[in-house]
């Protein structure tokens, strides 16, 4: 079993907030990821996960926990382990136009990459550029173009050229088809499948749409209010989803039983703000589960058939040694 890449431990992220109360962003998140492991990130709007997804690579502060990235503490900013870090992680954003600098056309915009990390030598950038834009499908000859005179699915690519030209160990992919048309999400999504594969690349795969992650990701983390609510296997987890929260999310979907009827509000409301957490679970005042502990006590993490999940309803199934082995 190999080495997990990237480890997290009980990472937080708090913003300040108003009248001088924080913003629990990231409220005590721990899962590791494997060498070209897959891992989707899902859940409502505001519940962390970009928070998330930039603490890790450290384009964002944390406020307490541990990163480790092959080895190396990132967490605690030692300049030299952030460094090491910058030149194996990227990140691929939402807005594809946004993302890129407009000035540069899309050509300079990959070089500078190549010759900010020292790539390759300066005489092989113009190569590797036409190399890259291959890779992720686009013809060298649009290196001249600004993004204004590219389609969103072409900027996308860019962004991806981007992040690849660093031979990242891991990227970070932000609703990154979010913005384009389905048809286009869909030749994102097989070109995403189809480098990962090629090489090795592990993925956390930030998105909403659930149907995409079951597509592409091999384990699924759902979070609610800052925390991960349940873990598992993707198709342990859309199999048999067990937090009443992962259920419901699940019910919303229409692709996996279009016959169903949608409930008009699957989830029971808004979520409450990161600001003024609900004690006990912070799930429970929409879950229709719920027991007067649930008010009380937040529910550790429990093993369940290979999956995590944080919730009351389940007794922990595993020994501490079959632990071990699902956070080696
Ligand atoms: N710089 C910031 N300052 C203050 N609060 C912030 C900041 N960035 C994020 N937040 C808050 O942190 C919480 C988590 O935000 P985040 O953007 O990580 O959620 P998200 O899951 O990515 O949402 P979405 O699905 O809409 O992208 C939200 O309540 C948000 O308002
Ligand atoms: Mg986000």
């Amino acid at each position: 079993m190999s080495a997990p890449l990237l480890r997290v431990k009980d990472l937080q992220v708090h913003f300040p907030g108003p009248k001088g109360r924080l913003v629990r962003a990231v409220n005590g998140v721990s899962f590791t990821l494997k060498p070209g492991e897959t891992l989707g990130l899902v859940g409502e709007s505001g519940c962390g996960k970009s928070t998330l997804g930039r603490a890790i690579l450290r384009l964002g502060d944390i406020s307490a926990g541990a990163v480790d990235f092959d080895g190396i503490d990132v967490g605690g900013g030692d300049r030299d382990a952030i460094l090491r870090l910058r030149l194996e992680t990227a990140m691929i954003f939402q807005d594809p136009y946004n993302a890129l600098n407009p000035r540069l056309s899309i050509g300079q915009a990959i070089a500078e990459v190549l010759r900010v990390h020292r790539k390759v030598p300066p005489a092989r950038i113009a190569a590797r550029v036409a190399e890259l834009m291959q890779l992720v499908g686009l013809s060298p000859d649009l290196a001249n173009r600004r993004p204004r005179a590219l389609s969103g699915g072409q900027c996308q690519r860019a962004g991806i050229a981007r992040a690849l030209a660093i031979v990242p160990k891991l990227i970070v992919a932000d609703e990154c088809v979010a913005a384009l048309d389905v048809s286009i999400q869909a030749q994102i999504i097989n070109l995403l499948i189809e480098l990962k594969a090629r090489m090795n690349l592990a993925l956390i795969f930030i998105a909403h749409d659930l149907g995409v992650v079951r597509r592409i990701c091999d384990r699924v983390a759902v979070m609610y209010l800052g925390r991960i609510v349940e873990e598992g296997a993707t198709e342990d987890v859309f199999g048999a989803p067990r937090h009443p929260y992962t259920r419901a999310l699940m019910r919303a979907i229409p692709e996996i039983d279009p016959d169903r009827i949608l409930p008009a509000d699957p989830l029971g409301g808004e979520p409450p703000s990161p600001l003024d957490l609900p004690t006990g679970c912070a799930f429970h005042p929409r879950c229709a589960d719920a027991m007067p502990v649930c008010r009380q006590e937040y529910p550790a993490q429990r093993f369940v058939a290979g999956c995590r999940v944080a919730c009351h309803l389940y007794q922990d199934q595993t020994t501490h040694s079959e632990q071990e082995r699902i956070h080696a």
